[in-house]
């Protein structure tokens, strides 16, 4: 069969990366896809925002199954207008996106069944955003409501950075719409944690636990990014996850079966654990990035074949079978990133063809080389006996890769350590 993948980014490499490996795969596109991407599939060069450019290419092409990797097109309904032509496609639909496009419907449904989250208010009004923020003092943590690329969320350390965070969104309209709405959360100390999900109706199958690191620096130090790293398992947590999967994952996709939405995709849990127990922090609707770079290496089933169970509503015929190895990925990026950074930079030392588990995030080829071209660039992950183990083969595979200014954490799994 022929299968394509939406996307551009480290995930996206990562699940073509493994779908490639499924034999009855004949043919595997990526749109638009990038320079490691074009290794293992055809890229062509489609925007994502144009559905029905995207479905007149998938009829012609005769794709069999189109997988969506980012957020963005499955809020905007790209699954409801694939469904809509008779074609085959793997994510939930708009209605339910809206548990990562909308933080204030996540919480509703949160709240509804008794989901344990952070404390929240939802605001469209400056003045009374101000107010609750008085109230309730600092720390304090301020969120848009829509989807805003993972610059949304402001973890305010004192009032006057939460009052700056709300004129942003609100007086300001920082991040346009998404910010029209802002939600006020109640600060959760403690350690993250993702949980993802394989959800089809009232059948869900959930894997392995990962831990990303949002902070750009050593020591969870300096200002949020897309992700600096991640690894698996996350043996310190693990005694977590029977009350992760009884309190939260299971309530909630019952939950969605009774509001009569119908989630069919991956239901990312992001979790704060907190010495009162495991609290959600937030919903995607997608693999996590970059926690689809330690989780899909280390799955042992072939993926299309849980897709498809997926789509047909068949999931509980599958069992996920699991490799014992860790796997850990630190992410190199442009250094100043994710306020600041210059791209463009010739990249030396991969490998193509041995480098098996090194994704492109940020690279594009300019004449002939291959240079930088966003914050995050390159995603290295590496499986090992033991994270100890993954761990030190990643940060020796760094040693010889390069570009200039490049900036990595060199602390990405030590919590576990
Ligand atoms: N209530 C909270 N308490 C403490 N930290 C938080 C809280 N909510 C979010 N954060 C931090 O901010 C990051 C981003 O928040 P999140 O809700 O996941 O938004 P997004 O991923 O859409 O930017 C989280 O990964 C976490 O590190
Ligand atoms: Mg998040």
């Amino acid at each position: 069969m022929k299968v394509a993948v939406l996307g551009s980014g480290g995930r996206e490499h990562a699940i073509v990366w493994k779908l490639s490996q499924s034999q009855r795969i004949k043919e595997l596109f990526c749109l638009p896809g990038n320079p490691g991407i074009k290794q293992l599939a055809k890229c062509v060069p489609l925007p994502l925002h144009d559905h029905q450019s995207l479905i007149h290419w998938a009829k012609k092409e005769a794709i069999s199954l189109t997988v969506v990797g980012p957020e963005d097109p499955l809020s905007n309904g790209i699954v409801d207008s694939f469904l809509a032509a008779g074609l085959q496609i793997y994510g939930p639909n708009q209605k339910a996106a809206q548990l990562e496009s909308s933080k204030t419907f996540a919480k509703q449904i949160m709240k509804i069944y008794g989901v344990p989250t952070a404390k929240s208010a939802s605001f469209t009004e400056l003045g009374p955003a101000l107010r609750y923020v008085k109230e309730n003092g600092a720390p304090i943590v301020i969120k848009a409501d829509g989807l805003a690329a993972g610059k949304g969320v402001t973890v305010a350390t004192s009032v006057v950075e939460a009052e700056t965070s709300l004129r942003a969104s609100l007086e300001k309209n920082r991040f346009g719409k998404a910010g029209s709405t802002v939600l006020i959360e109640e600060f959760l100390d403690g350690e993250e944690m993702t949980i993802l999900s394989f959800v089809s109706g009232p059948d869900y199958l959930t894997m392995v636990p990962s831990q990303d690191h949002k902070p750009v620096f050593d020591g969870d130090q300096g200002p949020n990014t897309g992700g600096m790293g991640a690894y698996s398992p996350v043996p310190h947590l693990e005694k977590w996850l029977s009350e992760i999967e009884k309190m939260i994952v299971d309530p909630m996709v019952k939950g969605l079966q009774k509001e009569n939405i119908y989630f069919q995709g991956i239901l990312y849990t992001g979790l704060m654990i907190t010495k009162e127990g495991p609290k959600v922090v937030e919903f995607n609707v997608r693999f996590g990035d970059p926690e689809a770079q330690v989780i899909l290496p280390r799955l042992q089933n072939d993926l299309l074949e849980i897709l498809e169970a997926s789509t047909g509503g068949n999931l509980s015929s599958i069992k996920l079978k699991w490799k014992q190895d860790a796997c850990v990925c630190v992410i190199m990026a442009s250094g100043g990133y994710p306020v600041e950074y210059k791209t463009g930079f010739p990249i030396s030392g991969l490998k193509p063809g041995v480098d098996d588990l090194v994704f492109h995030a940020g690279t594009e080829i300019f004449g002939t080389k291959l240079v930088t071209n966003g914050g995050r660039v390159l995603n290295v992950s590496s499986l090992g006996g033991s994270l100890a183990q993954a761990r030190t083969q990643v940060y020796e595979r760094l040693q010889s890769i390069h570009f200039e200014n490049l900036h990595y954490r060199t602390d990405i799994a030590s919590k576990a350590l």
